[in-house]
């Protein structure tokens, strides 16, 4: 039997931070009762080891190493997710701009990316998969049974991470997100390797005018069609 029928299944939710991929595909997870893969805190964890480490978002070789050797973990508490970094907890830094910053630099080099290959595709185990991030679609499970990709002009992801940095405490400037983010899609889009862009058979929503709630019953309707439930 070919090995994609034995695997897991997978609901891929990609698209440009803000978009609210990240609250939806947690959520789409809990409801399914899947797996869940935020591969953006796994480069986020490469940016927070090789910035404690003093290594350079330059230094292609080094970073590629620090993501191999990462010692990360991953586990649930009352406020969500928390994850540990070589057995500290680290979770309050990973969101940080500084972070954001460093990540999407280094997210751009071949050997960080084949480094975190088999790391994501490891948490593919039954009952199933919802996977957030960039290229969960294109590159690490193009096979994917439903693949959603959600954007939402940079004006309003720009609002959303001013409110939930505010939120955190982070003292934050709005038209300094704003370029922020123009930046980063810049930058992930245009990169060499794995740019953030729809698969061909992605669904695509823009979450601009839209509630979580709203998104989260476009891609139920999506489930449904695709015997997901
Ligand atoms: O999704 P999040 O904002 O946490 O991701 C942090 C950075 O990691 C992004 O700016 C992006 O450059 C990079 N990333 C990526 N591929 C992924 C997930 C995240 O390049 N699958």
């Amino acid at each position: 039997m070919p090995e994609k029928q034995t695997q897991a299944p997978v609901v891929t939710v990609d698209g440009p931070g803000g978009s609210g991929k990240g609250t939806i595909a947690m959520r789409l997870a809990e409801h399914l009762g899947w797996h869940f893969l935020d591969s953006g805190a796994l480069y986020r964890l490469v940016a927070v080891a090789a910035m404690d480490r003093g290594v350079s978002a330059d230094d292609e070789e080094t970073l590629g190493r620090v993501a191999r050797s990462l010692d990360a973990n991953f586990g649930i508490s009352e406020e969500g997710m928390v994850v540990l970094l070589d057995g500290n907890y680290i979770t309050g830094r990973l969101r940080s701009e500084t972070v954001s910053v460093f990540s999407s630099r280094i997210a751009a080099f071949p050997f960080v990316r084949e480094a975190l290959i088999v790391r994501q595709r490891a948490f593919r185990k039954p009952p199933g998969l919802v996977a957030d991030g960039r290229d969960m679609g294109t590159v690490i499970f193009p096979d994917a049974k439903l693949k959603i990709f959600l954007t939402a002009s940079a004006e309003a992801r720009a609002e959303r991470r001013y409110k939930q940095l505010k939120e955190k405490g982070e003292s934050v400037n709005l038209t300094r997100l704003f370029q922020d983010i123009k930046k980063r899609d810049e930058r992930d889009s245009t990169r060499a390797v794995s740019p953030l862009r729809p698969a061909e058979d992605a669904h695509v929503i823009d979450s601009t005018e839209l509630s979580i709630n709203e998104v989260l019953r476009e891609i139920h309707v999506l489930l449904e069609k695709n015997g997901i439930s």
